[in-house]
């Protein structure tokens, strides 16, 4: 069994480096294709695997194939390496907002398709990772989830959430980034040097998280625990409940979702 990336930018990178880490698969069973030279050379140097620029040579060598291009590159590579895609194959796309029934139109011989939405901590082995198929091998689907396990945690969804999850974890990245820069720049207001602040909000959010994982708490617990009658907490928690901080939220999240929506029907039309 050998595994070919197709594309290997970052998330490319990241997976390849998770499951080299994990020792999941040796690296002779891993074959990469890249079209930069500079990245080809990088990748190899880093990583000692064999990397290639011919996406046919790949999938004539692999089984599975993990689809790592961006959506606007995926036409292309797709109908390069259709011709070649036997009842061997398993493709696996990471592309957003690519659908399954879209991918299929072009890999109709594979063996299973599986479509998974990583996002942006699988850098550092912390991904949220979603997956899902409509008709799979059962052994395919094991084995996809405990790749994406070497980085991160997965969760196998129905495809109708893809569009929330994109939104959710793909994008939440820069939502969560955006809150922390709010919380860095109070501390700055109140006269704390902007890189002392940025460390402390970032111990505060690691300190949460942990405290509400070891000890199974939900989040209205750590409200009432920080909230002293007429304290200081409660008084911050009036203003956010009245600028209506969690419908703010549900907002942006919802329009992520329904770019995402918009993007899956731009791209139908340019890949049928
Ligand atoms: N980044 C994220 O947070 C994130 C989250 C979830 C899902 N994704 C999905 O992951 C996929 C990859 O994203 P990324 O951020 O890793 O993008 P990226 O860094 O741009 O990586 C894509 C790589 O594929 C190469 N490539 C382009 N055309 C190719 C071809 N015909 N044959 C072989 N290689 C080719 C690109 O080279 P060039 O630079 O020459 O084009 C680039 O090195 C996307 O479909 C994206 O939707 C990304």
């Amino acid at each position: 069994m050998k595994l070919g990336i197709i594309g290997g930018g970052m998330m490319g990178e990241a997976i390849l480096s998770g499951i080299l880490s994990s020792s999941f698969l040796k690296k002779e069973n891993i074959l990469v294709s890249e079209s930069l030279e500079d990245r080809r050379k990088y990748l190899t140097e880093k990583y000692e695997i064999e990397v290639v620029s011919d996406n046919v040579y790949t999938v004539n060598s692999c089984e599975y194939i993990l689809l790592a291009i961006k959506p606007q590159n995926f036409k292309e590579v797709l109908q390069e390496i259709s011709p070649h895609i036997k009842s061997h194959h398993v493709i696996i796309s990471i592309a957003a907002g690519i659908p399954i029934s879209l991918i299929s139109k072009y890999t109709k011989e594979a063996r299973s398709i599986i479509r998974v939405m990583p996002n942006l901590p699988c850098t550092v082995n912390k991904g949220a990772i979603a997956i899902t198929y409509s008709e799979a091998k059962e052994e395919d689907i094991k084995f996809t989830k405990s790749l994406f396990e070497t980085i991160g945690k997965v969760w196998i969804l129905p495809e109708k959430y893809f569009d929330t999850v994109t939104a959710l974890t793909g994008s939440g990245p820069a939502f969560v980034a955006l809150i922390l820069q709010g919380f860095t720049l109070s501390g700055v207001k109140g006269g704390i040097p902007y890189d002392i602040s940025r460390e402390m909000v970032i111990q505060l959010f690691e300190g949460v998280l942990e405290y509400i994982k070891s000890k199974n708490l939900t989040f209205e617990d750590i409200i009432r625990m920080t909230s002293s009658p007429a304290g200081t907490t409660i008084m911050g928690l009036e203003v956010l409940y009245n600028e209506g901080i969690i419908g703010i939220i549900m907002n942006a999240i919802t329009s992520s979702k329904n770019r995402g929506s918009e993007i899956t029907n731009e791209i139908k039309e340019g890949l049928l």
